[in-house]
């Protein structure tokens, strides 16, 4: 176990990224976390609320916007001083209309899980402002989850047009279900992860899932009708009953335990196992070997750098 004094979370306000900071919070050896929120009033409430139940004074906001690569840049220009571990949380189901496209020419979507985050780690690695781990919160979407209607990404030729095209958007037509576009997004990142890892040996860069995580608002984007069934019927009635859900505490513990254990190795995709959502984790590519493709990873990275300027 490696120790980690300063942590960068983003999305911290809520969720499992707010759990991650409690968790990490109550660590003896952290000395700060960085709650980066695009909300400056959530922030300061969450802030106040780590504070009382850790009793520790070591939260500071930065406020931040993944969705938008200026807000990005401006609060990684503000940092002081580097940290030691970041954990790119912020993302879900990308607002109201996830599949409009954003003034950087990409879908909500990704925008939210994944543009901003690329941006995060360029700029920290250019200022050498990030010392040893990165994690990005991926999905078992990526690889598929047929109980929940999630097909596993299905690309023809996985170049680096295909995957800017599911990144502006144009792969899917307007029937497709945002939560399958959510799977594609998510893939895209893991594929990411694993290239900056090649690219940068000195670091541990990860992917990791939370797994299928309750208490969290990350349903509450979706159309009514299936926020109706995900949020009210599937995550507290039938996934329990299946074992497919677990607890807030048991998700943000598999980010806390990615950034602090160094048994999880560098350029690997963890999630649950194969049809399973919860319990232990394993290197997704046993699953879908598709991940473990150094060329589809790196047609991945150059596709989505074609959307920063
Ligand atoms: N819960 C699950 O079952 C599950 C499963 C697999 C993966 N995940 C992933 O885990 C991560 C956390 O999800 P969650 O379940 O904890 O959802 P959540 O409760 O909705 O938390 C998401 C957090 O991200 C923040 N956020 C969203 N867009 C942002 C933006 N543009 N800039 C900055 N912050 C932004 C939200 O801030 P606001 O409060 O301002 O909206 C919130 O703090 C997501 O990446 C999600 O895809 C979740």
């Amino acid at each position: 176990m490696k120790m980690n004094k300063t942590i960068l979370i983003t999305g911290a306000n809520s969720g499992l990224g707010k759990d991650t900071a409690r968790q990490l919070g109550l660590k003896k050896e952290t000395e700060k976390i960085y709650l980066a929120c695009r909300n400056e009033t959530k922030a300061k409430a969450a802030k106040a609320d780590l504070e009382k139940i850790t009793g520790r004074t070591i939260f500071e906001i930065v406020i931040m916007d993944v969705s938008n690569p200026d807000s990005v840049r401006l609060a990684v220009a503000g940092l002081k001083e580097p940290i030691d571990a970041l954990v790119m949380n912020a993302g879900g189901m990308g607002g109201n209309s996830p599949m409009d496209i954003t003034s950087d020419g990409v879908t909500s979507l990704f925008a939210t899980n994944v543009l901003g985050h690329v941006v995060l780690m360029d700029e920290l690695l250019k200022e050498k402002k990030l010392n040893k781990v990165a994690l990005y919160a991926g999905s078992e979407g990526a690889r598929g989850v047929e109980d929940m209607g999630m097909n596993r990404p299905a690309l023809k030729t996985s170049s680096e047009d295909e995957f800017a095209k599911v990144i502006d958007g144009t792969f899917f037509d307007e029937k497709t279900d945002p939560m399958e576009a959510y799977g594609y997004i998510k893939y895209i990142a893991a594929l990411w992860m694993s290239s900056e890892a090649r690219n940068n040996p000195n670091l541990r860069l990860i992917t990791m899932s939370p797994g299928f995580t309750s208490g969290t608002a990350v349903m509450d984007d979706l159309p009514f009708a299936k926020k109706l069934m995900f949020k009210y019927i599937m995550l507290p009635i039938v996934a329990p009953l299946k074992g497919l859900v677990h607890k807030l505490e048991k998700g943000a513990k598999r980010f806390v335990d990615g950034i602090s254990d160094d048994s999880f190795k560098s350029g690997i995709f963890y999630a649950s196992k194969a049809k399973r959502l919860t319990g232990q984790v394993t290197d997704q590519s046993t699953i879908f070997p598709d991940l473990n493709n150094s060329s589809y990873q790196d047609n991945a990275n150059a596709a989505i750098h074609r959307f920063i300027k």
